[in-house]
């Protein structure tokens, strides 16, 4: 996630076990900029869904098992693609996951956040990773090495005492490892300059380490299937989205097949099979002996044209003449060497016809072809990347009200703040309350737009989703008073902060003994 914590807008309703959803009414911007780099604010949680297509967390939430607090609450609130690493952990098979910190400043509540899921998705089986983004921090925000080496200890130390188990996982540097450098420079041959320029605004002017510190992030996200291929989770914050969508592309940029269904032996765009497809089915499908030239035939009456490619798909069926239509699994080439090529046509078990640059099969579903695309490219050499998934938070609102700034240290709560000043910056929080105790009675407080709600939701009522229901209801029914309410965060706030750099404390033995350089030997 960024070094800093954004925040939603003020309408953007604060999760809860109540009803709280992330496409909650925020009458938000028209454009969501995300940028990682920025400081984007994003106003409007549902424009990700409808712009970027990131789904809705709740979609896939059923389907894990024991969901973390911050899943159920809605502050997880959406994903790509999470289902095969839920899946995955669900049925113990293997799954990783990973995220990275830029050691820019201080640890602070936002960065708990990814640390907790982080060490839930450990805990419940997956392989996890955990890294100190000092390229990234050097090239793209200009920090010393020394500032940096100061940092990676302290976010280290944040991830250890929250509980990450480093006998089960990996931590490290990108600086010091030599096969994510390595990883990082062959998917940079599959990314041009355009393309970054488009992603992420970069230009003329922009320094080459930055770019640099860009294919670094792609090998963070595909270096947990380095060894091997399996299902990878990314929690980050939704500005980290960009990074994503291009790790994804890469990810299958790399693979040496690309599996699709197909009819026909011709190569075909998706809207133009589904337009054979439809043809086909009218035709009566696998019941009847449907050739390419009856479905031109059907398609140039019956189709719709508008905004579907009827014209050349048509034509593709009429050079096909005679042959027949029939539904097949194609894998086409796209990395893959001649032996690799070859392997596969071997492997395919049934009916196959091999074309140049394809190889179709009869008899194997889709799913089947595409474990065996994977195996063979695995046994030959290659990746076999599964695209990276990934799982949104919300970012916290500020105490001060406006967006959580690093740069103002009311606003947000480090890791490493003196008990006492967590105590005070709580107390001193802004609050969804109404102007007179009376009022609140009356009216209930909002508890939708109170940050000290969210540091209930989001941190200290922890698993307990009775307390934070009671906190939400006591509030909205006007039970609560905002200066008790904030009396109580605070007092939980202290004994976070105590008990968490007590337990960094006892962290730095268990750092000492792990293979991190935190000295690094860069200037
Ligand atoms: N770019 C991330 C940030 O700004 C840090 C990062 C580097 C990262 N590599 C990563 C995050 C891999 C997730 C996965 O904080
Ligand atoms: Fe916020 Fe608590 Fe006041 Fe409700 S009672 S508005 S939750 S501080």
């Amino acid at each position: 996630m960024s070094e800093e914590p954004t925040s939603e807008s003020r309408s953007d309703p604060s999760p809860g076990v109540t009803e709280v959803r992330a496409d909650g009414g925020a009458a938000g911007a028209d454009d969501v900029a995300l940028d990682p780099w920025g400081s984007s604010t994003v106003e409007d949680y549902r424009k990700l869904f409808e712009q970027f297509g990131i789904e809705e967390f709740d979609e896939v939430l059923s389907e894990v098992a024991d969901p973390h607090y911050l899943m159920r609450r809605g502050v997880i609130f959406g994903h790509r693609d999470y289902r095969p690493v839920a899946e995955a952990m669900r049925e113990g098979e293997d799954a990783a996951v990973l995220s990275g910190f830029m050691p820019t400043g201080d640890p602070h509540i936002g960065h708990k956040m990814v640390f907790d899921e982080i060490i839930w998705h450990q805990q419940h089986g997956a392989d996890a990773y955990g890294l100190i983004a000092d390229l990234e921090a050097h090239a793209a925000r200009g920090l010393s090495w020394d500032e940096i080496d100061e940092h990676t200890e302290s976010y280290l130390l944040s991830l250890l005492a929250l509980g990450f188990d480093p006998e089960d996982g990996e931590v490290y540097r990108q600086s010091t490892n030599r096969d994510v450098q390595d990883l990082g420079f062959e998917l940079g041959t599959k990314a041009n300059f355009s393309e970054l320029q488009a992603i992420y605004d970069f230009d003329g002017e922009t320094n080459v380490s930055y770019m640099q510190s860009v294919v670094t992030q792609m090998a963070d996200i595909l270096y947990p299937q380095l060894e091997e291929p399996r299902p990878t989770v990314i929690p980050v914050g939704p500005d980290q989205d960009p990074h994503m969508r291009l790790a994804r592309d890469l990810a299958a940029r790399m693979r040496f097949f690309k599996v699709t269904e197909a009819y026909a032996s011709f190569e075909a765009d998706p809207a133009e099979r589904e337009l054979v497809a439809e043809a086909y089915q009218a035709l009566g499908g696998a019941d009847a002996d449907v050739r390419c030239e009856d479905a031109a035939a059907w398609l140039s009456e019956h189709a719709e044209p508008e905004g579907t490619p009827v014209a050349t798909t048509v034509e593709k069926l009429e050079n096909a003449g005679k042959e027949p239509v029939r539904p097949r699994v194609r894998f086409l080439d796209r990395n893959a060497t001649d032996e690799a090529f070859e392997a596969l046509v071997e492997a395919i078990d049934g009916e196959k016809r091999v074309f140049e640059g394809h190889v179709d099969s009869f008899d194997l579903s889709a799913e089947a072809a595409e474990d065996l695309a994977r195996e063979v490219e695995v046994d030959n050499g290659g990746y076999g990347f599964y695209p990276p998934s990934s799982i949104y938070h919300r970012f916290m609102t500020g105490l001060t009200g406006g967006k959580m700034s690093s740069s103002v240290p009311a606003s947000h709560i480090s890791l490493l703040d003196d008990p006492e000043d967590g105590y005070d910056k709580v107390k001193s929080a802004t609050t969804g309350g109404r102007e007179t105790a009376e009022l609140q009675r009356e009216l209930g407080g909002e508890a939708d737009e109170c940050p000290v709600y969210e540091l209930y939701a989001y941190l200290l009522a922890q698993d307990d989703d009775e307390y934070t229901k009671r906190v939400y209801e006591e509030c909205v029914g006007g039970e609560r008073l905002c200066g008790g309410c904030k009396e109580e965060a605070a007092e939980l706030m202290r004994e976070f902060l105590a008990d968490h750099q007590e337990k960094r404390e006892e962290a730095k033995e268990v750092l000492d003994g792990l293979d991190v350089e935190l000295d690094s030997p860069r200037t």
